[in-house]
């Protein structure tokens, strides 16, 4: 990440919202409609800090580096993650880190932490590189199969960022046996999407359609984790590299701790890679200019060996290329909404205890006081002296509660893009490049792009330019 540049544009210290009418029945109705345009729209209009009323909350919009800097990181300590938001994920997550707070979170991240760290990466990217191999070569033969193949690229990637989650977790391939745990993966974060943003839901305890069939996916797939992770803890004998052998051993056989730290792994890993793998191949797919750099730098740096992790480390195009498409389409595209546990200040806006605050990585990055031609897709920018304050830039969020998988992450998404493109050429079919928020940032679900063979490649000897 570049780092703070010096003569950084003051902040606007204006505190301007919208009109409170109807409680902000309005704002919650456009959050719901069209969130990215409405958060823009309140950025443009009101400044960097935006007060608005959302039903019974006060709640400040931040969209300012050096004030999101005091809420993540300099006075991270007087927040807590919005009870409301976490109660519904608690729903299936438990108590796990995603959810916890205060000591219970510090040790749980504690325990977590050894199973991510950056001496385990290159033992997953083995099985990384394995699995998107096996992609490419299925790709391969549908080409030769009948002459072209045409992905709808979401839905085959969240499938494949879920099969890399449960292969790296648990060693097993994600087979028809556990086909329960991709259905409730998928819908689950569909469940959590809809309930985050609804002005009112009915208490779990009625039994709606709705409400019945969660309690029913949830179920399923707590039983399916909790049978992998008892066969694990009685063949404790047996050396195991994967994350939950390490997640067992530093959760000391607390079965319940295991399993929801492995569901909340399960689902916060594999929906963020899958969506940034998403918009990656679509961008790709638009800019053939940048896949052909890409290419390049592929066969001069590889040749015909396959990509691996130690390889990452001289594709600084590549790289480049993965940071931009995660500036422009961040998956997480707001953060997980803070609650203030006291009256803080954050930069002269006095944010009193109870109010809620959110963050936008999506705006942020977006905003032309930061980044030259903010909108426009620039891989180069991470490659030349451009430079921008260190917290106009943070996909994987900031200070303590900093994504933990961020290693695994930039891992897994250069290994997949790096193994596919030595073998594969991608073209859009459509051209637009509609984002669809849910959960997480994904692009519509209607997007295909079309695959083709590269013929295999002698060394290429041409320099990147
Ligand atoms: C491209 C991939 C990824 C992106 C963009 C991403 C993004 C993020 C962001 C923005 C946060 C902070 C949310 C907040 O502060 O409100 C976060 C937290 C988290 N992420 Fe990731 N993530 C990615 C991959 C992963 C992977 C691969 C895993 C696990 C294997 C993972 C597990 C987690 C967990 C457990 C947290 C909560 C940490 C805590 O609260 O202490 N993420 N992620």
């Amino acid at each position: 990440m570049k780092k703070a540049i010096s003569k950084m544009k003051p902040p606007e210290i204006r505190t301007a919202g919208p009109t409170s009418a109807l409680l902000g029945i309005n704002a919650l109705y456009r959050i719901r409609n069209d969130p990215l345009a409405y958060y823009q729209s309140l950025n443009s209009t009101f400044g960097d800090t935006v007060k608005i009323r959302l039903g019974p909350y006060r709640c400040w919009f931040i969209f300012h580096p050096d004030h999101i800097e005091s809420v993540l990181a300099t006075k991270a300590s007087s927040f807590i993650r919005f009870e409301k938001i976490m109660n519904i994920l608690r729903q299936w997550n438990g108590n796990s880190l995603l959810i916890a707070e205060g000591s219970s979170w510090k040790n749980r991240r504690r325990k977590v932490l050894p199973s991510l760290s950056q001496q385990r990466i290159p033992s997953y990217a083995k099985l990384v590189s394995r699995l998107a191999q096996d992609l490419t070569e299925t790709i391969i033969s549908k080409i030769k199969e009948n002459g072209s193949y045409e992905s709808s690229i979401d839905d085959e990637m969240a499938q494949y960022s879920l099969e890399v989650a449960y292969k790296t977790l648990f060693n097993k391939n994600l087979n028809t046996v556990v086909q329960p745990i991709s259905e409730a993966v998928n819908c689950l974060s569909e469940i959590a999407y809809k309930e985050t943003t609804s002005a009112f839901t009915l208490p779990r305890f009625i039994p709606t359609p709705a409400n019945r069939k969660k309690k029913k996916i949830i179920k399923l797939m707590r039983s399916c984790i909790r049978d992998i992770v008892l066969e694990r803890i009685e063949q404790s004998s047996k050396e195991e590299s994967d994350l939950l052998s390490i997640l067992i051993k530093h959760h000391g056989g607390n079965t319940s701790a295991i399993e929801e730290d492995v569901i909340s792994l399960l689902i916060a890993g594999h929906e963020t890679s899958g969506a940034t793998l998403s918009w990656l191949f679509l961008l790709l797919a638009k800019h053939q200019d940048v896949q052909h750099k890409i290419q390049k730098e592929l066969d001069n740096i590889l040749g015909n060996t396959s990509a691996s992790y130690e390889n990452l480390k001289n594709l600084p195009y590549l790289n480049a290329v993965i940071k931009e498409t995660m500036r422009l389409y961040p998956s997480a595209y707001a953060l997980f909404c803070r609650r203030a546990t006291e009256d803080v200040d954050i930069g002269g806006a006095l944010v009193k205890k109870g109010d809620l605050v959110q963050i936008f990585p999506y705006i942020t990055q977006r905003d032309n006081r930061w980044f030259k031609d903010a909108d426009r897709f620039n891989p180069e920018r991470f490659i030349n002296s451009e430079s921008w304050p260190k917290y106009a830039y943070f996909p994987f969020g900031a200070g303590p509660r900093i994504c933990i998988g961020q290693s695994f992450g930039m891992m897994e998404v250069a290994l997949t893009i790096a193994t596919i493109l030595q073998r594969l050429s991608l073209s859009q079919v459509e051209s637009s490049l509609e984002s669809a928020p849910r959960f997480s940032l994904r692009p519509d679900k209607n997007i295909t792009i079309s695959f083709s063979s590269r013929p295999q490649i002698e060394r290429v000897e041409d320099q990147i330019t």
